[in-house]
């Protein structure tokens, strides 16, 4: 059985990567560059220096801005984030999430996040979702953001658990390449035209419950 679960946040347990969509594209057309949404499965689950990289690439300014200019762009994305997410609280925790932490909890299995972001704790605290976590790996900590299998790895440490005893749940082409290299056993939200026809995938988190992840563990390690 397995022994961890390793969330990733935005898009798993919270709608908010619409929010972080929302406030790249507000940026991208102060810059002249247009975001679409499929454009924007590439910068999901990226850290927001490399989002901003991304970009920037993509409307041709790869090279427009000094380092200082980049730094203020990223903190004027974060800032404006940071306002939308402000009203989050215990209702905005997607379907299923809360049902299944707590049976995970029950069952004694550990629950850490593998979030890229650095607004992962506060969200959880407007969520209430703190104490349910063992341990919330700091994304500042590891060297390569997603899709390195760094914070898998670390979150996994964390809470004292071998990475192949491990499922990451995360909804992010780069996550889900993050969990593969990483070697825990990917669990997909999402669609398998974004993320792949080769892992196990939920729609929605209404689906994601204790018994499907066992499951697929053991549809894995049959
Ligand atoms: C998550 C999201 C990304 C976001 C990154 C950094 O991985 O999926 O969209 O860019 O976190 O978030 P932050 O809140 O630190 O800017
Ligand atoms: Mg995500």
């Amino acid at each position: 059985m397995f022994k961890a679960v390793l969330f990733d946040l935005d898009g798993v347990i919270t709608d908010t990567a619409e929010y972080h969509y929302r406030a790249w594209k507000k940026l991208g057309e102060e810059l002249g560059v247009s975001i679409d949404r499929e454009f924007n499965e590439r910068l999901k689950g990226v850290s927001r220096e490399d989002s901003l990289q991304l970009i920037l690439e993509h409307g041709g300014r790869g090279a427009d801005f000094s380092a200082e200019e980049f730094a203020a762009l990223a903190k004027k994305k974060n800032d404006n984030y940071v306002q939308m997410i402000e009203e989050v609280s215990p209702a905005d925790v997607y379907p299923g999430i809360l049902a299944l932490l707590q049976t995970l909890k029950a069952r004694d299995i550990k629950i850490a996040l593998a979030s890229a972001s650095k607004n992962g704790p506060s969200l959880l605290e407007k969520m209430a979702l703190t104490d349910y976590f063992d341990a919330i790996a700091d994304p500042a900590k590891v060297a390569q953001g997603k899709p390195a299998p760094d914070i898998f790895e670390l979150a996994a440490k964390e809470v004292g658990v071998a990475i192949t005893e491990a499922i990451g749940v995360e909804d992010a082409q780069a996550g889900i390449a993050a969990i593969k290299a990483s070697r825990a056993l990917p669990v997909g939200v999402g669609q398998s035209e974004d993320l792949g026809e080769d892992i196990a995938l939920v729609a929605t988190t209404a689906e994601l419950t204790f018994d499907y992840l066992v499951e697929v563990w053991q549809a894995a390690n049959a």
